[in-house]
């Protein structure tokens, strides 16, 4: 079965990696105008890579857990798997996903906004640190922030339309183009959350509780 799955925040919540829009979460704590747009980042790029380095930190010492896990059992079965996150961590492919399209980025990139070089992060970036391709001092989080297009868009509208079965894990679907992707599902479409999600409507199925819990066991049903 061709089975495309878009994650979100949710699924690496139980890592210990804080999700955007519950309770105490990032945009609870940061202006996301001041810290994940184009214009914040002009304004104030020392704050806007502060931001990202604790994040990056923060990624470092967290692990995959079960759900991430789970998902990589998945990749490695018999089941054409797609595999799309809205997270810039790199939990997926440290639990051992084979591929991962990451359409908002990578924490554990760096992008040259001067000539689009992009290369491993060091664990703290600055305003002063110069592109190792063109010495432009121009470099920034490869991260798409709010304004900017995500990266691979066809690709991923590819594989969620030819999918047998199109499953959104932890994601509160408030943001575009992520959140309309189950519009584009020709197949079954399932939500895994904790809740009900802003288009938990346009799903055929749900299961709602905790992603290590959940995912795994849907998982055991699959394989
Ligand atoms: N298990 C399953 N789901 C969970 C868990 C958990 N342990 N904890 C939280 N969730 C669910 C919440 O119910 C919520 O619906 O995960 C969702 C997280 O929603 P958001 O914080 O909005 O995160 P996300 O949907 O990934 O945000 C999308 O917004 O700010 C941008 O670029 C950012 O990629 C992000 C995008
Ligand atoms: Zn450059």
């Amino acid at each position: 079965m061709k089975i495309a799955i878009l994650t979100g925040a949710g699924v690496s919540a139980e890592s210990g990696l804080g999700t955007f829009r519950d309770v105490g979460g990032l945009w609870t704590q940061y202006d996301l105008n001041e810290v994940a747009t184009p214009e914040g980042f002009a304004r104030n790029p020392a704050l806007v890579h502060d931001f990202y380095n604790a994040r990056r930190a923060n990624c470092a010492s967290a692990a995959p857990n079960a759900a991430h896990q789970a998902l990589a059992v998945l990749a490695a079965s018999t089941h054409e798997v797609t595999l799309i996150t809205q997270n810039v961590d790199d939990l997926h492919a440290r639990a051992g996903s084979p591929k991962v399209i990451h359409m908002h980025g990578q924490l554990m990139r760096a992008l040259c906004a001067d000539c689009d070089a992009r290369w491993n992060a060091p664990e703290v970036m600055s305003p002063q640190d110069d592109c190792p391709a063109c010495g432009a001092s121009a470099t920034r989080p490869d991260v798409v922030w709010f304004g900017e297009i995500p990266y691979h868009m066809d690709e991923i509208a590819h594989a969620v339309a030819t999918a047998d079965l199109f499953v959104a894990i932890g994601t509160s679907a408030e943001v575009y183009p992520a959140a309309g992707l189950v519009e584009l599902a020709q197949g079954q479409t399932l939500e895994i959350n904790l809740e009900p999600s802003a288009r938990a409507n346009a799903f055929d199925d749900h299961r709602f509780g905790p992603a290590t819990q959940v995912v795994p066991a849907w998982v055991a049903e699959m394989c």
